[in-house]
């Protein structure tokens, strides 16, 4: 009997009126369906689910139990299992170009991104972009078949380390940000490199905690705003940040451009969308520098203008001290 209705099941193809649960049994992709069984909570939102899954084959999910994922913990599987459905409109994938970010019942987006040979999901920050390698409807939207786990994003402190922006790190923890940045979530964080705060070591060493601070705050905006955002939009002016100063966000046809009040040239963007848990990380080639004389009416307190005092940074006159203060 086993035998025939394998026979039945390959000769048939999948009718779209299947619900999620046959047409991924269909797919024989077993692994998944053993994880979801083991959740109960998470099979009994997937027989009425309305949207799109992703599902890792076997050798992805093995793959990842190799790398340490503990199957048996449920918060683990859970957590796992929610960030590859994504409810609402659904993903098809059909004549799909360019990005789009797709919530998942996790909280955190993935990314689907077009490349030549398909589609590809991005998910946490170091994991390798999933495949997908088969897509079929049910009747309640699609189910992606992939070739990697996703991974839901860690937390900043986390993403930031692993990215290496040790310089953004040692500074926020200078300025007494460290764990504020840590809780932040909904936000958008310009994180510069290692390279751009050491273009500004000397003027670093110049700025009191509560400059630093501005300067620091400058860096995130309330609410998450992806690449694809900017692009779409192409000019974003005035936009909020965590501190009183506002950015100048463009896209220039080419790269996504920050202007802060400071800045003799605007930052670029050189990784954008980095995923850290509920905040996305653009990382930028310059430290962006409001104006410090600025009125603020924030808990932030107005410092004094520095950089006319070390002007000369801001034009290219290159690093003469090498500061301490982020190393
Ligand atoms: C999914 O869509 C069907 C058909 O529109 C609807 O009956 C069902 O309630 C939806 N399920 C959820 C969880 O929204
Ligand atoms: C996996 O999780 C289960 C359930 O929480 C736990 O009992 C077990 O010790 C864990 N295994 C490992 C290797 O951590
Ligand atoms: C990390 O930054 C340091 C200092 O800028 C640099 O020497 C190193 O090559 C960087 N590592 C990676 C993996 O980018
Ligand atoms: C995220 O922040 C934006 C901008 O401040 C706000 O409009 C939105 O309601 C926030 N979303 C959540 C889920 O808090
Ligand atoms: C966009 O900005 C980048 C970085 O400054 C620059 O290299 C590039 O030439 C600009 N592209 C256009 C079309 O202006």
């Amino acid at each position: 009997m086993k035998f025939s209705f394998a026979l039945a099941a390959a000769a048939l193809p999948l009718a779209a009126a299947d619900t999620l649960v046959n047409v991924l049994t269909g797919a024989g992709e077993n692994t998944l369906l053993a994880l979801v069984a083991s959740v109960p909570a998470i099979l009994t939102v997937l027989e009425s689910f309305n949207g799109t899954l992703f599902a890792p084959t076997d050798a992805a999910l093995a793959a990842t139990v190799a790398a340490g994922f503990n199957a048996s913990d449920l918060t683990a599987a859970t957590n796992v299992l929610e960030y590859h459905a994504a409810p609402g409109t659904p993903f098809s994938g059909v004549g799909f170009t360019g990005s789009a970010f797709l919530t998942t019942l996790q909280g955190n987006p993935v990314e689907a991104v077009a490349v030549s040979s398909g589609i590809q999901i991005h998910s946490a920050f170091g994991i390798p972009a999933a495949n997908v390698v088969k897509s079929l409807p049910y009747d309640g939207g699609y189910i992606h078949i992939i070739d990697q786990t996703l991974i839901p994003p860690a937390n900043i402190v986390d993403v930031a380390t692993a990215a290496n922006l040790t310089s953004f790190l040692s500074a926020l923890t200078t300025a007494g940000l460290a764990s504020t940045v840590a809780g932040l979530s909904n936000v958008t964080i310009l994180a510069p490199t290692n390279t751009a705060f050491a273009a500004i070591a000397s003027v670093a060493a110049t700025l009191t905690v509560d400059q630093l601070k501005t300067i620091l705050l400058t860096h995130v905006i309330s609410g998450i705003v992806y690449s694809t955002d900017i692009i779409a939009a192409k000019s974003l002016p005035n936009v909020a940040t965590l501190s009183t100063a506002t950015l100048d966000i463009e896209f220039n046809g080419t790269n996504v451009l920050i202007s802060a009040a400071e800045n003799k040239s605007p930052a670029t963007v050189i990784a954008a969308d980095v995923l850290a848990d509920n905040i996305v990380v653009h990382v930028i080639d310059t430290v962006l520098l409001p104006d410090l004389s600025a009125p603020t009416t924030a808990v932030y307190s107005a410092p004094s203008n520095v950089y006319s005092s070390a002007a000369s940074m801001f034009v290219g006159a290159g690093v003469t001290a090498a500061a301490s203060f982020f190393f």
